[in-house]
């Protein structure tokens, strides 16, 4: 009997993970806010025939209605990852051919306009200049020898405008398009001003925070609170739960297991290198060869960006994040309800490591974190993961706390 909040609710997590959480069982009343379409994604929502009550509420006047006696919010609102434009050479050949014959053509315009520019300096020149320049015109403008220059420039030209343009899409094969460091620009304000939202009216919810780059959005909602008074963060969390969906999946297929009973546990954060998947504490127990071990880390850690690039600019990870962020949101329902051994991974304040925020696995309570597992013991492998991503990580912590503070 829970009223959940789903900030984003119109998105392309926003609407499968509401339509998820229309079925949850517990959820009493589900209030989907957005700053557009959100009652067309109530009205249609609320046709389903089960038992949560749907609202919908747009824009900043109706987000007190919404947030009023919350006491799960979940936040996919703000813009999500695009691909780079040029993934392989072939990409690269439509627009170089293009740009070639545009530089072949502007080269010859500056080439011809050089000759008009002498002709008209040929005509203004006094008497005194007359003579001199006659006799070099007379030779720069024979036939020959001017189609020869000419020729000359626009290949000199054509040549030094198609390797500059080459280099600079060819740099663009490697880019694996944006990061979700990209997004902070925009997130980070959509994010601040949501947190202050939710300090204000439902101070005692469980904020489950899926913006990008979860590094900063995390402590910027923290920092939010703290300025708004409100100094309990136990129920403040990052959602990495589709990092560790993603792991049982992929270690259950690498391994031919049943994957619903395969437990990854994640730790760290929720951008690249900072994504750790502990397979040491698989359950059950899986071993990989150094290679392998090392492959599947690197998939994990990068399955948002295979996502993003087999989207082509249609978005970023949206049906998988919608049930990792419906899973969350049950786990936070359970844990109020009083249910024991609730367990998650989450981004949350920590004392666990390096940085003033990290993942590890969680015990839920009806007040939010019960205990901290930490990290428990890690394979040296691990250990050299957790170490080279705590810089990263304190960077985007650090980025995430100084905008909250200057907001
Ligand atoms: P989307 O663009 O499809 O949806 C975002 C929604 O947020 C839109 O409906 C938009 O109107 C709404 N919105 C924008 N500003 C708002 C505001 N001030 N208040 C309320 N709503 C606002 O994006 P999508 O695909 O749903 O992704 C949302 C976020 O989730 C992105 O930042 C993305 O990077 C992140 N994400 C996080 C994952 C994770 O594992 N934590 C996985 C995948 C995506």
């Amino acid at each position: 009997n829970y009223k959940v909040s789903v900030l984003g609710a119109s998105g392309g997590i926003g609407q499968p993970m509401s339509l998820l959480l229309k079925q949850t069982p517990g959820v009493k009343h589900l209030a989907l806010y957005d700053i557009a379409h959100t009652p067309g994604v109530a009205a249609d929502l609320s046709h389903i025939d089960t038992a949560a009550k749907v609202t919908g509420h747009t824009g900043p006047d109706e987000i007190g209605e919404c947030l009023t006696g919350c006491d799960v919010v979940v936040i996919p609102a703000g813009v999500p990852r695009k691909p780079g434009k040029f993934n392989t050479q072939d990409d690269i050949n439509k627009p170089l051919k293009f740009c070639r014959i545009v530089s072949f053509l502007t080269s010859s315009v500056i080439s011809n306009s050089k000759f008009v520019f002498l002709m008209l300096l040929h005509i203004q020149t006094s008497t005194k200049f007359y003579n001199k320049l006659n006799e070099f015109h007379e030779y720069l403008f024979r036939i020959p020898y001017k189609i020869f220059t000419l020729v000359c420039f626009c290949f000199v030209c054509e040549l030094k405008i198609s390797l500059l343009i080459n280099s600079k899409l060819h740099h663009k094969i490697v880019s694996p398009g944006m990061t979700r460091d990209d997004l902070f620009t925009t997130n980070a304000s959509i994010v601040a001003e949501l947190s202050k939202a939710c300090a204000k009216y439902c101070p005692k919810a469980f904020i489950c925070i899926i913006s990008n780059p979860v590094n900063s959005t995390v402590p910027i909602c923290c920092e939010m609170f703290k300025k708004a008074g409100v100094n309990d963060l136990g129920k403040v969390f990052g959602v990495s739960t589709l990092d560790i969906v993603r792991s049982n999946a992929f270690v259950a297929e690498a391994k031919g297991l049943d994957v619903s009973s395969v437990n990854v546990p994640v730790i760290g954060g929720h951008a690249g290198i900072t994504i750790i998947p502990v397979i040491s504490q698989c359950q059950p127990s899986v071993t990989f060869d150094q290679a392998a071990l090392e492959a599947i880390t690197t998939r994990i850690q990068d399955a948002g960006t295979e996502v993003v690039k087999a989207k082509a600019g249609a978005g970023s990870a949206t049906l998988s994040m919608a049930y990792a962020g419906a899973r969350f949101a049950a786990s936070a329902l359970d844990a109020l309800s009083g249910k024991e051994g609730v367990v998650e991974c989450a981004f949350v304040p920590s004392d666990r490591s390096d940085t003033k925020y990290f993942s590890t696995q969680l015990v839920l309570g009806p007040n939010g974190i019960e205990s901290n597992l930490g990290t428990g013991k890690l394979s040296a492998y691990e250990e050299s993961l957790v170490a080279a991503c705590i810089p990263e990580l304190q960077a985007s912590i650090k980025k995430g706390e100084e905008f909250a503070k200057n907001y």
